[in-house]
């Protein structure tokens, strides 16, 4: 079993939470919110999950190693996965508490509260955990990282290093020039 292998509850009585989104790429933010995680659960599997809104600019394997190398000295407290259904259907499986969600500013708030009552009414014994992202980050996410990016922006600091060279090479053929 690899290190970021998923666990399963049943095996471990750990408390589990699963943190899901598209990750396209992680950003300190979502690092942040997975280190505020780690506080109250034993175990969090990052689990890279499908928007039908987005068309994501790295593939599930980018996806995958970027957040797997954002975390070099994780132990087996850190999971990282693919869903490819219904999340809540995942985070039972895999005998989850909860499904952590960070919030960032009062506009994220409509849309979480639709997908946390949505997926408790499919799925009641898994419950939506909200954590407040770090002050540094909440005016930060992917899209608006990947933006200033492509046009040639700063973006260290905003996101890991390796991140930020995987977003040079998308844009610039990790060639000089911008970020
Ligand atoms: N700091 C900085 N940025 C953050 C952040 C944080 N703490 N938390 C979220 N963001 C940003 C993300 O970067 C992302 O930015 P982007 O829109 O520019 O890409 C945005 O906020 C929200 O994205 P994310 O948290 O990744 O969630 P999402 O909306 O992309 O993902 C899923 C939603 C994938 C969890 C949801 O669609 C899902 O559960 N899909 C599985 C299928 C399913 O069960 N559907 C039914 C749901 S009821």
């Amino acid at each position: 079993m690899s290190d970021y292998e998923p666990f399963i509850a049943e095996q471990t009585e750990q408390s589990i939470a699963v943190y899901p989104g598209t990750f396209d790429p992680i950003t300190m933010g979502h690092i942040d919110i997975i280190k505020r995680g780690l506080t109250l659960f034993d175990k969090v599997i990052i689990a890279i999950a499908r928007n039908s809104a987005k068309v994501p600019l790295f593939n599930i394997d980018e996806r995958l190693e970027m957040i797997r190398e954002s975390f070099p000295d994780s132990g087996d407290r850190i999971a990282v996965d693919t869903v490819g259904g219904l999340l809540v259907d995942y985070a039972y499986t895999r005998g989850a508490k909860a499904i952590i969600r960070g919030l960032r500013a009062v506009s994220d708030f409509d849309y979480e509260f639709q997908l946390a009552l949505m997926n408790r009414r499919i799925e009641r014994e898994v419950e939506t955990v909200f954590l407040m992202t770090g002050f540094r980050w909440i005016f930060i996410s992917s899209s608006i990282i990947k933006d200033a990016a492509r046009h040639g922006g700063d973006v260290s600091g905003l996101v890991p290093d390796h991140v930020c060279e995987r977003l040079r090479e998308k844009y610039f053929g990790g060639g000089q020039g911008g970020i």
